[in-house]
């Protein structure tokens, strides 16, 4: 297992990602192009090559520090020779890495590549987003421009960037999945700011045993359902993961279905957004649970007023959602 890995992790890849990979892939049709951040070891990417076509990956060479030409590139050498031998194996069609940061590569607009800088484009309609951070939501990003200034991006600014290059390529009824992955960290201003405004509707978590989890979990949502839809696509949530990563830190990873519906799919000349963000917020998380044989995949094991268990088999539950019968199928 590498640096990266957990039992949680292998499970959450395999029991709760996969089944949504290959719901994209088979019943929707897509080629499957892998947009994120992968490690050295790409083993996310190991766990889902079957329903991969192409590889857009963003590694730094020094995690926590700043990008510098002097830093060794083992990071980045390594990840290029892993893919490269699955292009070779013909396991997937292509693959591009980016070397630096994924906020310094998109806002900067070209890479740190020793034998020169790759510029950013983003042609193609990605289905897989799988932005596997290793810190926090409100963790900012430092970067040097070309001009010598240092800059901080946060992963909610890079978000909306890359949702916006997204859009400049989505074709109606283009379809994708967003993960997301961060650790249940609850320092930022960001974050403070959003609870000072919305006091009311986030005090029932007041009394709740880890209640800046929760808190933390409706903000992340919150936000990622109005930047989708602010971009024109419809979300469908699945349930919000909770559980341990390396060092037993906590950790959270989001999943959204996105599909920009075709015209004709408007009531009365709108979208109607059928899961509603009470409905996304007011759902428990699902834990994974490696041990057992028969349950992947566990329900949160408080029972909270106000908040509903989800539904063990996501996948049932998304089919049978009114986004899925409205949008997805056609
Ligand atoms: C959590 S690991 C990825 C694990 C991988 N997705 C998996 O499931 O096996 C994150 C990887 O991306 C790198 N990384 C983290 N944040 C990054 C960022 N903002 N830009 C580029 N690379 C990043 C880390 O150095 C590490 O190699």
């Amino acid at each position: 297992m590498s640096d990266f890995s957990t039992p949680n992790k292998e499970c959450i890849r395999r029991y709760y990602n996969k089944p949504i990979i290959r719901r994209l892939k088979e019943v929707y049709n897509c080629n499957i192009i892998y947009y994120g951040l992968p490690s050295p070891d790409a083993e996310d990417i190991a766990e889902w090559i079957e329903y991969i076509s192409s590889v857009v990956a963003f590694q730094c060479r020094d995690y926590g520090n700043v990008s510098d030409p002097d830093q060794p590139t083992d990071e980045v050498d390594k990840l290029i020779e892993k893919l490269n031998s699955w292009e070779a194996s013909g396991q997937i069609d292509n693959y591009i890495v980016y070397d630096g940061y994924m906020e310094e590569v998109l806002f900067k607009g070209y890479d740190n590549s020793a034998s020169g800088s790759i510029d950013y484009t983003h042609d193609n309609h990605v289905t897989l987003f799988n932005l596997d951070f290793c810190n926090s939501i409100t963790s900012p990003q430092e970067y040097i421009t070309k001009e010598g200034d240092r800059i901080s991006k946060y992963k909610l600014e890079l978000i909306d960037k890359i949702l916006e290059y997204q859009s400049k390529v989505s074709h109606q009824s283009d379809k994708f999945v967003l993960f997301l992955t961060v650790q249940a960290s609850y320092n930022g201003a960001d974050l403070h700011d959003y609870i000072e405004v919305n006091k009311k509707s986030l005090c029932k978590y007041n009394s709740f045993h880890r209640k800046k989890h929760f808190v933390l979990k409706h903000f992340i949502e919150d936000c990622l359902y109005n930047k989708i839809k602010a971009y024109n696509y419809i979300p469908q949530f699945m349930p919000t993961v909770f559980y341990k990563g390396i060092k037993d830190v906590d950790m959270m990873h989001f999943a959204v279905m996105c599909i920009r519906p075709l015209d004709s799919k408007k009531q009365g000349g709108i979208f109607v957004y059928n899961q509603l963000i009470n409905d996304i917020t007011n759902t428990l998380p699902l834990m994974p649970n490696p041990e057992s044989e028969a349950d992947k995949l566990i329900n949160y094991l408080d029972i909270i007023e106000g908040m509903v268990h989800p539904n063990k088999n996501f996948m049932e539950t998304f089919c049978q959602s009114r986004n899925v019968n409205t949008y997805w199928n056609d």
